[in-house]
């Protein structure tokens, strides 16, 4: 379960970051921010390059900060952007997401006024492949 509060203050986090996306390419500004299980919260921008494939999503960016502060376990992510379609994650992004997180954790999804949809990584990635199944790779927490 996550509290009312601590979506909150995902909210603000990732709509902080959002302030500071680079996106001339596209012009749609996106700001993530990943809640870890022991409760911290690390926000990422999208971060577009005029070389367009190269340019990094916003959720990659929450992640990579994430990691870089030692966690390894995602319990949340919230996702801000604008328009009239939901912004949920790409497909590359989910599976960065399944990486360090369970099917049972949760994405929301905002607009700039708020929450607008809560879905579980599961329901997003069904059947996943994961870290499971390679359980004799190196790579641990
Ligand atoms: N983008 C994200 O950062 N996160 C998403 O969940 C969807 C798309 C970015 C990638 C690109 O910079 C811009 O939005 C348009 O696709």
């Amino acid at each position: 379960m996550i509290d009312e509060t601590t979506v909150t203050a995902l909210f603000e986090a990732a709509l902080a970051a959002r302030a500071h996306a680079y996106a001339p390419y596209s012009g749609f500004a996106v700001g993530a921010a990943v809640l870890t299980q022991d409760g911290a919260v690390h926000a990422g921008c999208n971060v577009e390059n005029a070389a367009y494939p190269v340019g990094a999503c916003a959720e990659a960016g929450a992640i990579s900060a994430m990691a870089a502060s030692g966690a390894r376990k995602i319990a949340a992510v919230l996702v801000v952007a604008d328009g009239e379609a939901l912004c949920t994650p790409c497909g590359a992004c989910r599976q960065r997401i399944r990486e360090f997180a369970a099917p049972e954790a949760l994405v929301i999804v905002a607009g700039p006024e708020g929450v607008r949809a809560r879905f579980t990584l599961g329901a997003l990635l069904p059947e996943s492949f994961g870290p499971a199944n390679l359980p004799d790779a190196a790579a641990r927490d």
